[in-house]
């Protein structure tokens, strides 16, 4: 007999013996087992699976790119190639605010717990007396299912951002991975900040914030000679989530450029002027701080967003920094706004050399924000400082065109008034800055 007859015979023995038709389909189903734990293959397809079903609920919005030459100028600076590959590599650092929606849970959930573990420190009488008072224990629990509306919130920002920029859910999954072996944690504060931004610009309760902060911006360009046919050019360097630049475009006869060094701003600004319907997106900005609640419902409320539909193509938004991010673009500006901006700045010279660089003669500097300069600026000017140099770099300081509010320091025309930033409205603090106005012309 041959080895084919062999075989023949016994596999038709096989199929029709029943104990050995259950034993094959035990024997496949170890296999598939085997092969699923062994082959880093199969292994990494299954883990980026569960990773895209846990981290991304559905997005059914469709990517706008619109401004084909920027797009195009986006995706070559982040090509790996472009430079040397470290975390200053933009899309490096993409990457890891990438990472920290996606992980947005983790990072948040941690604290809860610590909430939890510190309450156990709690007396077991003064916990009962909390418990029969306020029912503490509830509160826990309720900021931990609220926190589920926010972790929805960021991975929908992620997941956005991964078709807008054209990233690959395994090159994330790959970077988190080499992240968590090597003890990266997330930036949360970046990803709360980025998301608690849309309060202040994107939301109806941050209205009366942007009244406060937006209003002598809007009136002052408002009484530009302009035409549609003929815009002016402005530039709004740190623009963040982009609301003024919106309101600014939405005047007419202005072209907006704005500009955003971070990648966290940039991807919630690309969700948010992505969303195509007023007050779809909610979440619960208030929960990760429990200070200055004047009541529990203040605290875990809602707030919904965007009350206004942005349309993104309306305004041109460039990232990077803006120091390098406009080269080739001298004197192509009739208006910079520089909005809470000036004080960000590592090397505060370059950032006002730079400014008149890219104005036209005659064109406008119109500056709004505080001096709180951040950690490891080069150097730190006080307002008359600010006022003596950028003189010197060759601008005009000029009367208002609006009343701000009252001159800050007598014979330099230069405005200070009370303007919150990202409060909470109905906090019990009250945070402020005395935010200086001024509005200066390049000879
Ligand atoms: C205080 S925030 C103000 C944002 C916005 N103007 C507003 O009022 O909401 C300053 C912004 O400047 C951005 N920024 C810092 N350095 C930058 C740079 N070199 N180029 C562009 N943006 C930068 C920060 O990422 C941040 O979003």
């Amino acid at each position: 007999m041959d080895v084919f007859k062999i075989l023949s015979i016994s596999f038709i023995k096989m199929v029709y013996s029943t104990r050995r038709q259950v034993f094959l389909i035990l024997a496949c189903v170890a296999w598939i087992e085997f092969a699923i734990r062994f082959s880093p293959q199969i292994e990494r397809f299954a883990h980026d699976v569960f990773l895209y079903r846990s981290s991304t609920p559905q997005n059914t919005v469709p990517v706008a790119y619109g401004h084909p030459e920027e797009h195009a100028r986006l995706l070559q600076t982040l090509e790996r190639s472009t430079a040397k590959w470290d975390s200053s590599h933009p899309r490096y650092r993409l990457l890891t605010a990438l990472y920290g929606f996606t992980r947005y849970k983790s990072g948040s959930q941690s604290d809860i717990n610590r909430w939890k573990d510190l309450y156990k420190k709690v007396p077991k009488r003064q916990r009962l007396l909390l418990e029969s008072a306020v029912d503490y224990p509830r509160k826990l629990e309720s900021v931990d299912s609220l926190l589920d509306l926010n972790v929805k919130l960021a991975s929908s920002i992620a997941e956005y951002g991964l078709q807008f920029y054209n990233i690959t859910q395994v090159e994330l999954n790959d970077f988190i991975k080499e992240a968590e072996a090597q003890g990266r944690p997330i930036d949360k504060t970046s990803v709360t900040q980025g998301m608690k931004h849309f309060v202040r610009d994107w939301s109806e309760e941050g209205q009366q914030e942007r009244l406060q902060t937006f209003q002598c911006v809007l009136k002052t360009l408002d009484r530009e000679p302009r035409t549609v046919d003929a815009p002016l050019h402005v530039l709004l360097p740190g623009a963040g989530l982009g609301r003024l630049a919106h309101d600014i475009q939405k005047l007419g006869g202005f072209e907006v450029t704005m500009n955003e060094w971070s990648a966290y701003m940039n991807l919630a600004y690309r969700y948010v002027s992505s969303r195509p319907e007023r007050n779809s997106v909610s979440f619960h900005p208030y929960i990760d701080w429990w200070s200055h609640h004047a009541t529990n419902s203040d605290f875990q409320r809602a707030v919904a967003f965007p009350d206004q539909v942005a349309d993104p193509l309306s305004v041109l938004h460039v990232e990077g920094d803006f120091t390098t991010a406009f080269n080739g673009r001298t004197g192509q500006y009739d208006i910079i706004v520089t909005l809470f901006f000036i004080d960000t700045a590592r090397n505060l010279v370059s950032y006002l050399e730079n400014i008149h660089r890219l104005l036209r003669p005659g064109g406008r500097w119109i500056n709004l924000g505080p001096l709180m300069y951040g950690t490891g600026p080069f150097v730190q000017l006080s307002l008359d400082e600010i006022v003596a140099l950028s003189t010197r770099i060759g601008f005009d300081f000029r009367d208002p065109e609006v009343v701000f509010g009252e001159v800050t320091i007598p014979g330099l025309k230069v405005q200070g008034s009370e303007i919150g930033y990202g409060r909470n409205p109905l906090g019990l603090n009250k945070n402020a800055f005395q935010a200086q106005y001024w509005e200066a012309i390049k000879h």
